[in-house]
């Protein structure tokens, strides 16, 4: 165990991947860091560490924000629940509490990221399990299908005597993100080859979990004037988000007659959430009667959006444009991209 303990640790040390949050304190700044990478590639994550804590340098800054700013902040990032649950949390606590069972608990905080924050800025010895260090260790010890309390308990079996836990935890978070890789793993450049017992068929180990994802079809009707879109506060899923109304297909019908427009199909867009895969019909209608009240058309530069509405609104402009209809309003002015093909 401590020829393989020196030989991650020593690489780790001698290949370190240059991220802003490496050899950060700052408990809060590591929270910001490890939410975004709960579901955000770390490339893809650096952007928005830098854009959020430029703006809430601080758990009071955060605090103290509007919840709509921070959900603005995020916006891009997807999966904005995490942005709502760090407000919530700076509500809270007043700062960030010291070991992994406080930390367990707060909102957003699970074992992984708990074990993240525990580790990293308060040297807790305590193990953090990511997907990535699932992969390495099935594959280490050749485990199939180990369940979470077992992985856990080995990742913790693993760790060091003595040594700075979060470096331990975060060696073997990047021996899986850059040696050990899901589908091509580049074993003969890894430290710990030697005592892999999974090495003869890495691919084996572990198997994939089966996770349940349903398809859900929704019509999203993108009403439109000089003004802007009409959008309305979301429910739901979205909660504290923005958007454009969004049903189940067969309730369009009735949703148009209300507002007095007879909508045109525009095309459809496809939106992965973590247990639904949605395909959104959108439909697209002038909105400029009797019913229209200015007040109602809102830029949506100016609200947090979620992805899927910038795909809707995206997929509305590239049509309109392409019947030759005047563009959506603010669609140069801000942040929806012209229409790409694929
Ligand atoms: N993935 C999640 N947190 C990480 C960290 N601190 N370092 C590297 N990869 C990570």
């Amino acid at each position: 165990m401590k020829g393989l303990q020196e030989a991650l640790l020593g690489w780790y040390r001698e290949n370190p991947r240059l991220l802003p949050w490496r050899g950060e304190k700052d408990p809060y700044r590591i929270l910001v860091a490890e939410v975004l990478l709960q579901q955000t590639r770390t490339a893809q994550a650096i952007p928005y560490y830098h854009r959020f804590l430029a703006r809430f340098p601080s758990l009071k800054a955060l605090r103290e924000a509007p919840l709509e700013e921070v959900l603005k902040a995020w916006q891009g990032a997807g999966y904005y629940r995490r942005a709502l649950h760090l407000h919530r949390l700076a509500q809270e606590v007043e700062a960030l509490p010291q070991g992994y069972a406080e930390l367990l608990g707060l909102p957003g905080l699970g074992p992984y990221t708990a074990a993240a924050v525990a580790s990293l800025a308060f040297g807790e010895r305590v193990a953090a399990v990511d997907g990535n260090v699932r992969r390495v260790l099935s594959r280490l010890l050749a485990w199939e299908n180990p369940s979470p309390q077992r992985l856990w308990r080995l990742a913790q079996d693993l760790m060091p005597p003595g040594e700075a836990p979060g470096e331990w935890n975060q060696a073997l978070m990047d021996l899986g993100a850059t040696v050990c890789l899901p589908r091509r793993p580049l074993c003969s450049r890894c430290p710990v080859a030697a005592f892999c017992q999974g090495r003869a068929d890495p691919g084996r180990y572990p198997g994939a979990r089966k996770r349940k994802v349903r398809e859900e079809a929704l019509a999203a009707l993108v009403l439109w004037g000089r003004e802007g879109v009409y959008l309305e506060k979301l429910e739901g899923r979205f909660a504290g988000l923005y958007g454009v109304p969004l049903m189940p297909p067969e309730d369009l019908p009735a949703r148009a007659r209300a507002f007095g427009v007879e909508p045109r199909f525009a095309g459809e867009v496809r939106h992965a959430l973590t247990h639904r895969r949605l395909r959104v019909e959108v439909h697209v209608a002038p909105w400029e009667g009797a019913a229209c009240r200015r007040e109602q058309l809102v830029d949506p530069g100016e609200k947090p959006l979620p992805k899927l509405m910038e795909k809707v609104l995206r997929q509305a402009q590239a049509f309109l444009a392409h019947e030759g209809i005047l563009p959506l309003p603010h669609a140069k002015a801000h942040r929806i991209k012209p229409f790409q093909p694929d």
